[in-house]
């Protein structure tokens, strides 16, 4: 199930959330891929950085929503990227006629359940020498993500939002490894906890509110109909968040663990 992501408010910590992306492909050694693909390419920014980095290369962005993909086709003002809406969990990358040389997905399999049975699928696709890349966010346990369920619990709500909170699933590093590991390729796997430095200018209210908003809080919003609901769940959730994450004299400071997995296909 899609559900409907703001390209706005995604973009708000473009910066912060860019990062991660440039350590993965920083792991990627294909020197001129014929065929490169991004599942779940978002908005589009760093589809289209792969494009430049690779300009003879054939390079297709994959998403589910079509919000994220209008974006994405508005910035790609040259037409560097081919934008396909599909659901990754079911897109077939054979679709393409050919192998792909590199395959990256960033900030994504996180919402798609039992991603890591598709593993195989797409590095078995790949072509001789190629690469898969992938990160997923490790931070379900951190306080960003166990207050949701919190406060949900706190109003009686968890129940109805199970579904909602439960939705975000990634496994441990060892086991995307392991995983990939099994089906014949090279694998450098690692984890990061960044240090995100929020709003340094001081002139965001809740910095923290406002990055779950543009991604794991947003299917909890939705699923509370009633506006009161809603409000009573984000005031109370607005405060404890404050408390987790306290202004500082260098900002609101945002620790983010973050799991990354590179394969190489021999
Ligand atoms: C957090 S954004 C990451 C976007 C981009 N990769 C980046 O790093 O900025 C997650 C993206 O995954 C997409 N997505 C989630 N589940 C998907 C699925 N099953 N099929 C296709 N796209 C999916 C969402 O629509 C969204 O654009």
């Amino acid at each position: 199930m899609s559900t409907r992501w703001d390209p706005e408010q995604y973009a708000r910590f473009a910066s912060h959330r860019d990062r991660p992306f440039h350590d993965l492909v920083a792991r990627v050694g294909a020197q001129d891929p014929g065929l490169v693909v991004d599942l779940g390419c978002g908005n589009g920014p760093l589809t289209v950085s792969l494009a430049r980095r690779w300009p003879g290369a054939r390079v297709v962005g994959v998403d589910h929503s079509p919000q994220m993909l209008a974006a994405a086709r508005e910035l790609d003002t040259d037409g560097l990227v081919e934008w396909v809406e599909a659901d990754v969990a079911t897109w077939d990358p054979a679709a393409l006629g050919a192998a792909p040389d590199v395959v990256v997905t960033n900030a994504t399999l996180q919402w798609v359940p039992g991603h890591e049975d598709l593993l195989p699928r797409w590095v078995e696709g790949l072509a001789p020498g190629g690469w898969f890349a992938m990160q997923v966010p490790g931070n379900l346990d951190a306080p960003s993500h166990a207050l949701m369920r919190e406060v949900a619990a706190a109003h009686g709500l968890a129940e109805r939002l199970g579904p909602a909170l439960g939705r975000i699933r990634v496994a441990s590093p060892a086991e995307y490894v392991e995983r990939l590991g099994v089906l014949g390729v090279d694998v450098d796997g690692w984890e990061t906890t960044y240090q995100h430095v929020l709003d340094p200018q001081g002139e965001q209210d809740n910095p923290v509110l406002e990055w779950v908003r543009g991604t794991g809080l947003r299917p909890v919003l939705e699923a509370l109909q009633d506006e009161g609901e809603r409000t009573a769940f984000l005031e109370e959730y607005d405060a404890r968040l404050r408390a987790a994450y306290p202004r500082g004299p260098v900002g609101v400071v945002f620790p983010f663990r973050r799991i990354f997995a590179v394969a190489h296909r021999r």
